[in-house]
């Protein structure tokens, strides 16, 4: 699982950032947001949600990028759901166990690639295109700094439950406990995150006609 230096180094850089920014830019801070603000320039007006999907622009790729997301989404709730089945004593340890492996590693490995690819790629990619949106570009990149750190607690507790379930499933539950708790942030986390991606770059990728 990943872990370690690189995200703690985010975790500084960004304490850094905000200890400096002006009281204005708090609010863009993702457990701050409810979604974009007037001074985020964005295209959604032209491009609102309810056109997408039947939009003659709206490619393959772009299809895939957004149910991407949506598997994020899923992924989330069932890791909840999962974690609310055992604490509730309706599945046991080694069934909940063996699922929060392959379930836990298939959402860290994927989320960490789906915003690697955004920060090297995706987003210079639309930032060459038009570089009218780079405000809200890099408050996204901000929102993956800090998914870093919410993915690092997860994966620190997911990594202690596997290990009680295993050798001490008696002390399991109090972990588990934290580890639903640190899952509805994560799903806090995502669903304003990719909500917001979304709504900044679907109406871009429209309107230029991008990719496809
Ligand atoms: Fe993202
Ligand atoms: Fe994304």
């Amino acid at each position: 699982m990943h872990s370690g230096p690189a995200s703690r180094g985010a975790a500084l850089v960004l304490e850094r950032l905000y200890r400096h920014l002006p009281a204005m830019e708090q609010h863009l801070h993702i457990a701050e947001r409810t979604g974009w603000p007037d001074e985020i320039p964005t295209l959604s007006a032209g491009y609102p949600r309810e056109v997408w999907d039947a939009h003659p622009h709206l490619r393959k790729p772009t299809r895939n990028w957004m149910a991407a997301h949506a598997g994020f989404r899923r992924l989330a709730d069932v890791l909840r759901d999962d974690a609310e089945q055992f604490l509730d004593a309706k599945i046991a340890a080694d069934f909940y166990g063996a699922r929060l492996a392959r379930l836990a590693r298939m959402l860290t490995v994927n989320l960490h690639g789906h915003h690697t690819f955004e920060d090297r790629s995706f987003f210079p990619e639309i930032n060459a295109v038009d570089p009218r949106f780079g405000s809200g570009l890099e408050v996204l990149e901000a929102d993956h700094m800090e998914l870093d750190q919410t993915l690092d607690r997860f994966e620190r507790h997911a990594r202690r439950s596997l290990q009680l379930a295993e050798l001490d499933p008696g002390q399991l539950k109090d972990e588990v406990g934290a580890l639903h708790k640190v899952t509805e942030g994560l799903q806090g986390f995502l669903a304003r995150h990719l909500a917001d991606e979304e709504d900044l770059i679907v109406p871009i990728i429209l309107h230029h006609r991008m990719r496809g």
